[in-house]
Formats: structure tokens, C-alpha cells, sequence
């Protein structure tokens, strides 16, 4: 275990962690989620049968991008927001062949493999990774300055934020994107909770191994002392704010120590570590529309799990 002073550990990760623990209703922001073992159990995640939202977006794309760049036009400068690892990307890249290709993700180590995989499949493609936490700034290259633009984020990313929080961020794409430009985004839709509870309780235990893998990164790198064995998976459906959440459950009373500091949760209590809103048609029209986006066309599956949208950045105009 590492010392508790040790400098390798983010200050941003400790200090959410120190001020989600000591909070009266306990939270850590989901970003924590991902360290290299948190996203290898995501990407095992996506290919769970229960969990449909990979597969159903990744069938749309490979259904509808030609539409997308009918609509669209060819030749954009495609910005990724969140380029992961870029698994959907070369669907639309094959369609829309864009002028560039600008991913943006907070981690180097997704930037260089994700441009190195898509190099290999479009060779001539000009791309330029951008390192940055675009929930913060999304500063985009000179390059791409004068092309007109198309932003692609996938995944339901999205409904991972508050709705507050998904109407700033939309509207900083519009603004750093332009008016004019086009946005492709894919959210979840509201469902069935039993399949919804599936999906983030797989039977597998995937999901529940992603969620505890947050007290093993708080171990390693914040020198805790979490017993893994105290805490259970829990998702749970919530349906006034219309979003499934993600808690550690604390099956017994438990006292432990994090960065030196002492904690004592009471069995039955949780810690809140992730929220995934689900929208209905209108909903996420009228998120959009919130943000400056106006819906150009739709696209589902036949039984309407998962939309994915592409939305044009309009000018501000009057109204009544
Ligand atoms: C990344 N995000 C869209 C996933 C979701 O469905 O909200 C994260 C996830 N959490 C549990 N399973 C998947």
C-alpha cells in the first residue's frame, strides 16, 4: 500500500473522495469509476447480453450514418467528445469521410491508441487528439477552425450527468462547435425498469465487480483501509428523477480509514457513485432544444430502446 502522502495519487481523486465520504448523504463522482481495471470492466460491460445500449447504438450507426451524412454533408471535421476507445467511431468516419478527426478524452493513453487504430484503417485522415476534461474546456485545434463541424457523442454519455449539468455541457459543444454545426448524440430511453435493473445488475456480477473496483482503487491509491467484504453492488431505479443509480451498500457497521482520515458508516447506508438518466422522445428533444440544439431526424430501434440523434446548432433567434 502506498503512503498516505503519496503524490502519485490525484489531489482532484482525494479530495472527492474525503468530501464524499464525510458528506451527510455520501457520494463519489462516477469519473472515479475509471481507472485502467474500472474501464477494462466497462468495455466487458458493453458486451454483456443484458446490456443492450452498446449494441442497439453501435446497429443504429451502422443502419443510419449514410442518412447522417446526406443530412449532414460530407467533409466535416468530426470532434469526438470522450473518444474511449473509439470502437463506433470508424462507423461513422466510413460514412461522413471527414476532413479531420478530432478526438477529445481527458486520458493520453485512449488518445494515442485510438489515433494509432484509426491511422491504420484511414491513413490519409488528418487527426488531431486533443487532451483535455471536456466537461471543463474543449479547446479545439486551428486546423479545423474554418471546416464546418460535426460532434459526435455516443453511448449515452450524456445521462450520466444531471440534467443541469448535460444542458451546460451541450450548449459549451454548441459554442465551441459553431453555429451551423451538427451534433450526432446517442441517449438511452426510458424503459422497462426490469430490464433497466438488469442491464446495471447483470447477473454475471460485471457491473458489481465495475462499482466495488472504486474501494479497491481508494485502497491503492489513497491508502485505505476499506474492507471490499463490507459493501454490496446496488442499483436502483429512481423514478422521480428518472435515472438508475449506482450505490455501494454497507452490509455491516463498518469503521475504516482513508489518506489518514477515519471513517464510520452504519450498516444499511450507502455511497451514491453513479447516475444514469433515461429520456423519453420528448424529453430528449426538449433537452436539446434547452441547450441550443434543435432535432433534425431520429433514429430507434424497433422496440425504442435507444435513440440516436443529430441535432443542428441554430442561431438564437426571438420569441414570443
Ligand atoms: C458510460 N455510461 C454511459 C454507462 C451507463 O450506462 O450509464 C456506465 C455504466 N455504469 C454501469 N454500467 C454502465
Amino acid at each position: 500500500m502506498r503512503a498516505a502522502t503519496d503524490l502519485a495519487a490525484p489531489a482532484a481523486f482525494r479530495e472527492d473522495v474525503l468530501a464524499g465520504l464525510s458528506a451527510p448523504i455520501r457520494a463519489i463522482p462516477a469519473r472515479w469509476l475509471y481507472d485502467r481495471r474500472g474501464s477494462e470492466l466497462f468495455e466487458e460491460i458493453t458486451r454483456l447480453p443484458e446490456y443492450y445500449l452498446t449494441r442497439t447504438e453501435r446497429s443504429l450507426l451502422q443502419r443510419h450514418c449514410g442518412e447522417v451524412a446526406a443530412i449532414a454533408g460530407e467533409g466535416n471535421a468530426v470532434v469526438e467528445f470522450g473518444s474511449g476507445s473509439s470502437a463506433k467511431t470508424p462507423i461513422l468516419l466510413e460514412a461522413i469521410r471527414p476532413s479531420a478527426y478530432v478526438p477529445i478524452d481527458i486520458c493520453g493513453e485512449f488518445l494515442r491508441e485510438s489515433a494509432r487504430s484509426l491511422t491504420r484503417s484511414f491513413p490519409s485522415l488528418p487527426i488531431h487528439p486533443v487532451q483535455a476534461d471536456f466537461m471543463t474546456s474543449m479547446p479545439l485545434p486551428e486546423a479545423i477552425a474554418a471546416e464546418p463541424k460535426l460532434g459526435f457523442f455516443p453511448g449515452s454519455t450524456i445521462g450520466n450527468m444531471v440534467p443541469r449539468t448535460a444542458v451546460n455541457l451541450l450548449r459549451a459543444m454548441k459554442e465551441a462547435l459553431g453555429i451551423g454545426s451538427y451534433l450526432l448524440i446517442g441517449i438511452d430511453r426510458l424503459k422497462d425498469v426490469g430490464m433497466l435493473l438488469r442491464a446495471y445488475d447483470d447477473p454475471a456480477g460485471v457491473t458489481a465487480a465495475f462499482n466495488l473496483n472504486l474501494l479497491a482503487r481508494i485502497n491503492s491509491e489513497l491508502d485505505g483501509s476499506i474492507p471490499l467484504d463490507g459493501f454490496r453492488h446496488k442499483a436502483v431505479w429512481n423514478d422521480p428523477m428518472s435515472r438508475i443509480e449506482m450505490h455501494l451498500e454497507v452490509l455491516r457497521d463498518l469503521s475504516f480509514t482513508v489518506a489518514g482520515l477515519g471513517f464510520a458508516i452504519p450498516a444499511g447506508e450507502t455511497i451514491h457513485t453513479e447516475n444514469s438518466h433515461k429520456y423519453g422522445p420528448r424529453d430528449a428533444r426538449l433537452l436539446l432544444r434547452a441547450a441550443g440544439w434543435s432535432p433534425v431526424k431520429e433514429w430507434t430501434d424497433p422496440k425504442g430502446l435507444f435513440a440516436l440523434i443529430l441535432a443542428e446548432a441554430e442561431a438564437i433567434r426571438f420569441a414570443p
